[in-house]
């Protein structure tokens, strides 16, 4: 990978069976990969072991502490990333909680890196999920981008194979969010390098 290829991981947040998560995934994931600058890993949460239960010690105080099995691969794929978009719905004005058990395993991997947004769901289109995980994504040190990608009533906007009717307003919003995931990326990457992040300040 060139060094002016960002490392991307789009993470499935929702894992309930008969899900419409990975369509909406695999539509942004396109969209990353067309737009040039990114190396795309889409993780599925739905492929981790997410306890409820977290371990005793928070993962801000121990960060390289022992994890269940399988979920190093995750664990890794975060640590990977230069920058993140999440893929949520909106569970009763709020993200699921797959996610929100995914992140709080997790606390470097987080850090000083840009977090993006594509939420669906009914008519809020998800943004109140994603106004919620600005909050979360705060206190891990990362920088929630403004521009989001949000599907309101998606089920009125992809066909049933999963292709968009109107595809130039999604794409033209994903764009925006992709190109400022690149500013942000790099020069987090670059500035990661130069002076790892320290979080204890
Ligand atoms: C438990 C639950 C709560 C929901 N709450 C909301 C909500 O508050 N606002 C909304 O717009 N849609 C809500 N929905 C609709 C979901 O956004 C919609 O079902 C979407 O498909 C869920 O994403 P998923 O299919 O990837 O799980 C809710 C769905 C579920 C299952």
């Amino acid at each position: 990978m060139s060094d002016a290829t960002l490392q991307l991981a789009v993470i499935i947040g929702s894992v309930r069976e008969g899900r419409f998560g990975p369509v909406v995934a695999r539509w942004f994931a396109e969209q990353a990969e067309q737009h040039g600058a990114f190396a795309v890993d889409v993780i599925d949460l739905a492929d981790t072991p997410l306890p409820l239960e977290l371990p005793p010690v928070p993962p801000a105080l121990e960060p390289h502490m022992a994890r269940p099995d399988g979920m190093a691969d995750l664990t890794r794929r975060l640590g990977a990333a230069d920058a993140v978009v999440v893929v949520t719905p909106e569970y009763n004005r709020s993200f699921p909680a797959s996610l929100k058990a995914a992140v709080d395993w997790h606390y470097t991997q987080w850090q000083a890196k840009p977090v993006g947004f594509v939420g669906y769901s009914g008519g809020s289109g998800g943004i109140l999920a994603m106004e919620q995980l600005r909050q979360v994504f705060g206190e891990l040190h990362a920088h929630t981008l403004r521009d989001v990608v949000s599907f309101p009533r998606y089920y009125l906007l992809f066909d049933q194979d999963g292709t968009l009717k109107e595809p130039e307003g999604p794409a033209g919003a994903a764009k925006v969010m992709l190109d400022r995931l690149l500013w942000w990326g790099s020069v987090l990457r670059d500035a990661r390098r130069e002076r790892p992040f320290a979080a204890e300040l």
